[in-house]
């Protein structure tokens, strides 16, 4: 990390290549154990680098996207289309038109406006659409509130409650231009509950039981696998997640005498989370007698949203002396021109001074994924290393380019 920062300058997000690949291979192999035809889509939306799209092509993965510039970097990245699942709570007629052009794989609906507006515009195009539908099973799995999504309560989806389910699967039927192939479901992100999912498989398996099967043949779960921020922290193994998915869901099919469904999921965090570290520089500190320690760095919301967001707590550590003891209780502050720019509300380090280097593990998930360019600050560059050998995969963004689009 010192040798990096000291090439690629700071901020710096740095990913363990190996890990990235290992951990893609895991999810595949973990799936496919219980069924061949098993697949793990990869939610871009976690982040979104070129190279990391290509590795996931390279390593079988399908791949998630929510927007169309989501869709323009996965098809960029030469990503079959057909292995493309387009979703999007609001997605506009431009959007649902580049899908149909691309020849996406699959589109999950999320509102009966979409589905009539697919219809339209895929009759138009004289092209029938493979859809899922995405359901909100009412589950609501102990994460953050902004980011559960499988309650009632919620923009996304339809509810298997009060009926705006069984709604969808009747105007898809309809719909000459739309091809009705499975069910979508999301619950949350960051779960380490798992058993919210086979809760979840349980009452869509009742649902397909009822609306009848034939033309519900796929189960994508969504994603939603937590991963360790701090030592504290203990998510399930991939491998144990994917048992509990695929036995959920096999279990519940069979129990209610259907026939087996393809089963999909869409990680994103538990693939690229753990696998990206932040490296930052000091730029300096301040001691308030008697209230605390201030250490500012040279990144902060811009390039980490997620504490300021989501109160998300992240541990630190210093790459010049990794082993050295943590003596300080300190506040970990970024360079915005906002109280709350804080990553770490209260973080203990080795006695810190400007010029040190202060790494964040475990931040490869929505981190530059959700980087602004707040007060002016330019986005990081993004390493990828591989046996030690580093690349650099994204360069560091230039003032030249804040202005870039000013007319
Ligand atoms: N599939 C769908 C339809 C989703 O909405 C999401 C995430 C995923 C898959 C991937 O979920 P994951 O495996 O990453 O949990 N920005 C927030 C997370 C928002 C997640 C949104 N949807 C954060 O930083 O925690």
């Amino acid at each position: 990390m010192v040798a990096l920062a000291e090439e690629f300058g700071t901020p710096l997000v740095i990913y363990d290549g190996g890990l990235l690949r290992d951990t893609m291979r895991r999810y595949v192999q973990a799936f496919r154990a219980h069924d061949p035809n098993a697949e793990v889509i990869y939610a871009s939306k976690a982040f979104w680098a070129q190279a990391l799209l290509r590795m996931a092509h390279e390593e079988g993965l399908r791949m998630d996207v929510a927007s169309g510039g989501e869709l323009y970097m996965a098809l960029h990245a030469g990503f079959p289309p057909g292995k493309i699942v387009m979703h999007g709570n609001a997605k506009d007629a431009r959007e649902i038109g580049e899908a149909l052009d691309a020849q996406v794989g699959l589109i999950v609906v999320d509102s009966l406006d979409e589905i009539c507006l697919l219809d339209e515009i895929a009759g138009e195009r004289g092209r029938v659409q493979d859809v899922l539908i995405r359901v909100t099973p009412g589950v609501k799995p102990s994460t953050h509130a902004y980011i559960s999504t499988g309650q009632l309560d919620s923009k996304f989806g339809f509810s298997l409650e009060g009926g705006l389910a069984a709604a969808a699967v009747a105007a898809c039927r309809q719909a000459a231009n739309v091809n009705l192939v499975g069910l979508h479901c999301h619950i949350g992100s960051q779960i380490f509950e798992i058993g919210a999912y086979r809760v979840a498989a349980q009452l869509l398996a009742e649902f397909v039981k009822e609306q009848g099967h034939d033309d519900l043949s796929i189960m994508d779960m969504g994603g939603g696998l937590g991963i360790a921020y701090t030592r504290g922290d203990e998510p399930p193994p991939v491998e144990e997640y994917a048992d509990l998915v695929m036995e959920s869901v096999l279990a519940e099919w069979d129990a209610a005498g259907l026939p087996r469904p393809r089963v999909m999921v869409e990680p994103g965090r538990s693939i690229v989370g753990r696998a990206g570290v932040t490296v930052y520089r000091v730029t300096g500190t301040k001691d308030i007698p008697g209230v605390r320690k201030y250490v500012a760095v040279d990144g902060g919301m811009s390039d980490l949203m997620r504490p300021m967001l989501y109160g998300a707590v992240y541990e630190a550590l210093l790459p010049e002396r990794p082993e050295a003891e943590a003596t300080e209780s300190l506040r970990l502050v970024g360079k915005h021109c906002e109280s709350g720019d804080v990553l770490i509300q209260e973080a203990e380090l080795p006695p810190v001074q400007r010029g040190d280097l202060v790494c964040l593990p475990a931040t490869g998930a929505y981190g530059v994924a959700m980087a602004s360019n707040y007060n002016g600050v330019t986005r990081p560059a993004v390493v990828f290393v591989d046996d030690g050998r580093p690349t650099l995969v994204v360069r560091r963004e230039t003032y030249a380019e804040l202005v870039a689009r000013d007319l």
